[in-house]
């Protein structure tokens, strides 16, 4: 199999390519990234090591796709990832990369008759819509109820029929829009494809930030014992997320690329759901344990632009539909990226501190 991961030198593009070339060797792999996240060139090397191409390209550019050879499967995982990328009146970057860089991954894809996976994100669901599903405020977390006023979501988290009407981040916005277009070539071309809704994705080399990567963020402000703030939902710090440990992720890619016809077409929700998930103050206690450092950390009770109470991922549909279901929780998730950060502490300690 020939496989083209576009954003193949990012954190989610990376470990899958790495992860495929160390499972398939007889496997050809070309990872494109324009190395425009801070922290994706040290991927190059490990890419490079491992036995896997990388090509230094910009999807916005439709020539950059000249040079690359045909290809059996596209994996689409290059993007603008930040939930609060645009909002500061400037989105070209976004909206170019993440809406037309994708149309000229699918004209690619096409033209080599390749299959199509994308990583989608749960940022499609809108945000207000998010905001007045019922909660209950537990000791050290928000957590959803059964008892819902729109389908699509009870106490197991949101699932793919969550309605769709309302605004969602232009980051949202652009995932969605790219997942309509990726409908259209797969009705209408043929293209066999698979959209892929993500909630938090994290692990190992994800080069976290504060407006994206936030487990990674949290490990590492612990590690270098600096400050952190628990934004918003009266500052607690009791805001929730399910965390997708990336070899659990790479389970389900894998599946995907070797059985798709079972999946073509379809929307799956893929995320860590209940099992694994965390509120901030939850992890805040985990990272004391692991990395043994207690830092401070401020409470500022405004919600930020763009945020949401919670978000868990039902994966009740990927699971009927693939046997997939996630394995890592959160404690081993902090384990293993505080180990990652020892392990690499001088190459990290420029971009993560
Ligand atoms: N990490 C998460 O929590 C998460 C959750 C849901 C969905 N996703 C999606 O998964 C995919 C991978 O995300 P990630 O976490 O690895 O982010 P990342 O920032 O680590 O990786 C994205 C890569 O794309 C590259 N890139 C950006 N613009 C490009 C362009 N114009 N041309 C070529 N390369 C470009 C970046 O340099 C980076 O290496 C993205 O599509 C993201 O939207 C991520």
């Amino acid at each position: 199999m020939k496989i083209l991961i576009t954003g193949g030198a990012g954190f989610v593009g990376s470990s899958l390519a790495i992860a495929l070339k160390t499972n398939y060797p007889s496997y050809e792999i070309f990872c494109l990234d324009n190395l425009k996240r801070k922290g994706s060139e040290l991927n190059v090397s490990r890419l490079t090591q491992a036995g896997i191409t990388y090509v230094h390209g910009d999807i916005r550019s439709k020539e950059d796709f000249d040079s690359l050879p045909a290809v059996d499967a596209v994996i689409e995982a290059s993007a603008e990832p930040s939930v609060l990328a645009g909002l500061d009146g400037t989105p070209d970057y976004l909206i170019n990369t993440n809406l037309f860089g994708t149309v000229n991954c699918l004209n690619y894809a096409l033209k080599h008759k390749a299959d199509f996976i994308f990583l989608s994100t749960s940022r499609v669901y809108p945000i207000k819509t998010i905001e007045t599903l019922n909660f209950v405020e537990e000791e050290t977390r928000f957590s959803l109820t059964d008892d819902q006023p729109v389908k699509g979501v009870s106490s197991k988290g949101i699932a793919e029929d969550f309605p769709l009407d309302g605004a969602r981040s232009l980051y949202g916005t652009t995932k969605l829009a790219s997942e309509l277009l990726i409908q259209e070539y797969n009705e209408f071309y043929g293209l066999r494809t698979i959209i892929n809704r993500c909630g938090v994705i994290t692990g190992p080399w994800q080069m976290g930030k504060v407006d994206q990567g936030v487990m990674v963020l949290w490990i590492a402000k612990h590690y270098w014992e600096q400050q952190l703030g628990y934004f918003g939902y009266g500052g607690t710090g009791k805001q929730t997320r399910d965390m997708l440990h990336v070899a659990d992720l790479y389970r389900l890619i894998d599946w995907q690329l070797h059985n798709i016809d079972q999946v073509n077409g379809e929307i799956l929700n893929a995320g860590g759901g209940v099992e694994s998930s965390t509120s901030l103050q939850e992890l805040t206690k985990i990272c004391q344990e692991v990395t043994g450092k207690t830092i401070p950390i401020k409470q500022v009770p405004e919600t930020r632009t763009a945020d949401i109470r919670m978000y868990i991922t039902d994966n009740s549909k990927v699971t009927r539909l693939t046997g997939w279901k996630p394995e890592i929780g959160v404690r081993q998730i902090v384990e293993e990226i505080t180990e990652w950060l020892d392990q690499n502490n001088k190459a990290l300690e420029p971009i993560l501190k």
